[in-house]
């Protein structure tokens, strides 16, 4: 049998295992295409909206990308994945497991019986968690993301995938929440997609009147007592009695405001989500850095973007510098949003403030920054 009539022998016991109902996973493994730091991606059924679904978690070095596919879409091009991209396939089904391994132009097929597996229970989308899924909401068509129809529009989805992956992350932290009914704000609210989506107590704060107004008037419609908008700076609010803080774009230094303000009050929570950063690389373009990063900073782009990692690490240090352990990671693809980055913050273990202002003065030093504006804000 050659090479390629085994790969499509594993591909014909795939389709059985799912027209049968009898998949359990496939697993592919062994990567060697070009997708960087691409390890393995593991797929199974699932139910979404009614519809069978193959779940594919893509297993990256430091992340997991999930993304769900028809199964049709998976089996026109597995074959292609499995002569060049990945060495090993494995197919778990209720009565077999069924391995598939590639040796340069040599294929192996191992099957091994197994005896008293249950077909698995389907997951189904989790609507408590994913409160957009309903295009009919009120308040969602306001905000002219779902259209009269009741669907999400086509050119509102990235934002859709963004909002329903912040409450995806969000709603967990803010159940951990140690009070009762948590005071949340949300700073740049903006339109206040955010806080629709939550379902949650939580004060919008915006500078622009028109979208306060159009905030409270649609949340009053749409029934949600526990919704408001306040007209005002970032800096100007008053938030010393907020539980969580949170920002999803606000512009540039705002978002140092909103930390700022989290920290001031002690949040148990900040979760922002940063936007341009303006400030840190006017700074690094002045050129006091270390002339060894010269070969990357006289590059516009690598300047625009180590602008970034840099204003973000440092921004994730002074956190630690005060009190909170901080985690940063993409929240969404970037192929929805190339702003992307979220810093989690939550009080406590932040390890030892000495520490975190050496390495925020040595990373200073590094990059020829005179301060970081939260810097300014925390010890003015
Ligand atoms: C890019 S929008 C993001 C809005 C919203 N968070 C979202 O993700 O859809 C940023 C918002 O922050 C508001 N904003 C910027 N700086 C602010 C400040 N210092 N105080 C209050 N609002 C501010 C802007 O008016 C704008 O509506």
């Amino acid at each position: 049998m050659s090479r390629l009539d085994r790969i499509a022998e594993f591909a014909v016991a795939v389709r059985e295992a799912w027209e049968e109902n009898r998949l359990i996973r496939l697993r592919l493994s062994g990567y060697e295409g070009e997708e960087a730091e691409l390890k393995s991606v593991d797929m199974r059924r699932v139910v979404i909206k009614g519809r069978e679904k193959i779940s594919a978690v893509s297993h990256f070095k430091t992340r997991d990308i999930t993304k769900n596919y028809d199964f049709d879409e998976v089996m026109e091009t597995l074959l292609a994945k499995l002569s060049t991209e990945f060495r090993v396939a494995t197919l778990n089904s209720v009565s077999f497991d069924l391995v598939l391994e590639r040796h340069g132009q040599k294929v192996r097929l191992k099957q091994t019986e197994i005896a008293g597996r249950e077909a698995p229970p389907m997951e189904h989308d989790r609507a408590k968690n994913r409160p957009l899924t309903d295009g009919g909401k009120l308040w969602l068509q306001q905000l002219d993301l779902a259209g009269k129809n009741g669907r999400v529009r086509n050119d509102a989805q990235d934002k859709f995938r963004q909002i329903n992956k912040m409450v995806e992350i969000f709603a967990p932290l803010i159940q951990g929440l140690d009070a009762k009914n948590p005071r949340i704000v949300d700073m740049g609210a903006g339109k206040g997609y955010l806080d629709f989506a939550q379902q949650v107590e939580i004060v919008g704060v915006e500078l622009r009147d028109r979208l306060v107004a159009d905030g409270n008037d649609n949340a009053q419609q749409s029934g949600f007592s526990g919704l408001s908008f306040v007209q005002g700076t970032i800096l100007d609010f008053d938030a010393s009695q907020a539980d969580a803080v949170i920002a999803l774009h606000a512009c540039d230094t705002a978002t140092d405001d909103a930390i700022y303000q989290g920290i001031k009050a002690g949040a148990a929570l900040i979760a922002v989500a940063p936007c341009c950063h303006k400030q840190i690389r006017r700074q690094m373009e002045a050129g006091s850095a270390d002339g060894r990063l010269d070969f990357l900073l006289r590059h516009g782009t690598f300047l625009e973007k180590q602008a970034e990692m840099v204003t973000d690490g440092l921004r994730a240090l002074l956190l630690e510098a005060n009190g909170y352990r901080t985690k940063v990671f993409e929240f969404v693809s970037d192929a929805h949003t190339p702003k992307n980055n979220l810093i989690v913050a939550q009080k406590g273990g932040g390890g030892s403030r000495p520490a975190a202002l050496d390495r925020i003065a040595a990373v200073k030093a590094m990059f020829g920054i005179e301060k970081h504006y939260l810097e300014t804000l925390l010890d003015p």
